[in-house]
């Protein structure tokens, strides 16, 4: 006999099902990559533009659960977010078991799941809903949230003399031309901070101001971009300009890196930030 299909939020909601089909096919590269040990990283895509009626009616499945702080500008929003203690290896292959759809509710305080299982959000929950309370704030159309492990660019925070300002974005924007095109905006760094903390969150946001991608000390990066392929792009360019370096480094020398004026001549032929 055929086994019964589980209901899921993504049947018959092709725009939804692609958004969680896009966090899967991340979070198989992020494992791939080897940003993943265990329930390492963690997504979350704010998914409001793309829920119907049917889905703000529906019940929650869990309590109604406190943020510990008031997010203003997400009244009435929804996200998927990976669950935490989840693997991004299984996440890949079994979204919605590893995953849930989130509603925050009116009083921008608490937290309800709605979908499709009642598995909890991630620990970063401050984090990511700091970084979407921020992005909806200031008008941007940016939709995930991404924070993950790459070993290259964490080894290099071990390194105090790369935690000076702008010193590992300029080093990375140095190593292949890529790096400034495609990460214009560079590389935020925040000191180590505990995981999880609010503490962390506010940092987190004050260099999104001016950065998409950010550093977290010892610990991993947090990016933010239209979609979730977008983050994971900026975060994988920055990793192969830190490849770059360390290969460098392990034949022997320093690389010389492209010069200031050669990057000056790219921030102005692709009409890029500062
Ligand atoms: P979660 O499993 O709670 O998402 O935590 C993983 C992580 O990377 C914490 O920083
Ligand atoms: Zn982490």
């Amino acid at each position: 006999m055929k086994k019964k299909q589980m209901k899921s939020i993504l049947d018959n909601r092709p725009k939804l099902a692609k958004q969680v089909a896009e966090v899967a096919e991340v979070a198989g590269y992020l494992w791939q990559k080897g940003w993943a040990e265990r329930n390492g990283g963690n997504i979350t895509v704010n998914i409001t533009d793309v829920v119907d009626d049917e889905i703000r009616h529906l019940k929650p499945i869990s309590d109604c659960i406190s943020l510990g702080r008031t997010f203003p500008n997400l009244k009435g929003t929804y996200f998927f977010c990976k669950g935490t203690n989840k693997r991004m290896r299984d996440l890949a292959r079994w979204p919605m078991e590893n995953g849930s759809v989130i509603r925050i509710t009116d009083d921008c305080s608490h937290y309800e799941i709605i979908a499709d299982n009642p598995v909890k959000p991630t620990s970063e929950l401050a984090s990511h809903l700091s970084m979407h309370n921020y992005l909806i704030g200031k008008g941007s159309n940016y939709k995930a949230a991404l924070h993950t492990h790459p070993i290259d660019l964490v080894a290099m925070t071990h390194n105090p003399e790369f935690l000076k300002k702008d010193v590992l974005t300029n080093l990375l924007w140095s190593m292949i031309p890529e790096t400034r095109a495609f990460c214009p905006r560079g590389l935020g760094i925040i000191p180590y901070k505990m995981p999880s903390s609010f503490e962390l969150a506010d940092a987190t946001i004050k260099e999104l101001a001016d950065y998409d991608v950010v550093m977290w000390e010892k610990h991993g990066v947090s990016a933010v971009g239209e979609n979730i392929m977008e983050a994971f792009d900026m975060v994988d360019t920055l990793s192969k300009s830190a490849q770059i370096y360390l290969t460098a480094k392990a034949m022997g020398f320093e690389p010389e890196g492209t010069s200031q004026e050669q990057m000056k001549e790219l921030q102005v032929a692709f009409n890029l930030p500062g």
